[in-house]
């Protein structure tokens, strides 16, 4: 079954919009986790415009389910990721301007630098995930540095508005989540799902994990997180037993 990861990154948006203490991404976690949440995800940005490296601390020492860090590679993050040691780290870009993580990481053209992180970051017994978009050369490169996980990024699915274009970006990410299967890497996706465009895509039932946080938090304003997340449990489960 799919797992359904919660990203809570933007609780913490909440939060440093007015440099309180509250909301608190922690207590969203364990909010999350008892609507039925699977994983919590959360990326500590080199800005830290979000989440903080308290939220991190307290998250290692409160998650009950599964921890997954998203990271910038550099050797900060790598020092931080060895220290609170999460169950999981996600390697993605980072670029300073962007509103979030805007394309998956090239890993053709960084090979060797993104072989390094990884191997430190398996030498200090974290799986490596990597958010990559879906090109079938990206992901033997992904393969080739030794990732265990590849995140197909669904960003461009998500924002399309045009018809033609959405099926078009779904055609192409089905065809590389099951090349990336075929060549044995576990497969797990993300990035703009919400409550209206999740289905056809956990109707592949490829994924291991679908990691979703903006679209669950803004719910979570009207129904509260249990809830939200309640919800789009409901919905991955639909479309994994009736098709999207
Ligand atoms: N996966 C990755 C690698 C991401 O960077 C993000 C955004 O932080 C997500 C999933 C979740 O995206 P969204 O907040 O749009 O659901």
């Amino acid at each position: 079954m799919t797992k359904l990861c919660v990203n809570v990154d933007h609780v913490a948006t909440l939060r440093q919009a007015r440099l309180t203490d509250y909301p608190d991404p922690v207590t969203a976690a364990h909010l999350a986790e008892l609507g039925g949440a699977d994983g919590i995800v959360v990326h500590l940005r080199e800005d830290r415009r979000h989440i903080q490296e308290r939220d991190l601390e307290l998250l290692r020492k409160t998650v009950k389910t599964q921890l997954n860090l998203e990271m910038a590679l550099t050797e900060e993050m790598i020092g931080i990721a060895l220290k609170y040691k999460p169950d999981m780290v996600t390697l993605v870009p980072e670029k300073r301007q962007e509103l979030t993580t805007e394309g998956g990481l090239d890993v053709l053209s960084n090979r060797d630098r993104i072989r390094e992180g990884v191997e430190k970051l398996r030498e200090g017994g974290i799986p490596v995930s990597i958010f990559i978009d879906p090109h079938e050369e990206q992901i033997e490169a992904a393969k080739d540095v030794g990732a265990d996980i590849v995140e197909i990024h669904t960003g461009r699915y998500s924002d399309a508005r045009d018809p033609k274009e959405r099926e078009e970006e779904f055609e192409r990410i089905k065809k590389a989540s099951f090349f990336a299967k075929d060549i044995g890497l576990v497969v797990s996706a993300g990035h703009g799902l919400n409550y209206t465009n999740v289905k056809p895509i956990a109707a592949l039932r490829i994924y291991h994990e679908l990691n979703i946080g903006h679209s669950i938090v803004s719910m979570a304003v009207f129904m509260g997180i249990e809830k939200a997340v309640r919800e789009m449990r409901r919905l991955i489960n639909e479309a994994i037993l009736m098709g999207g």
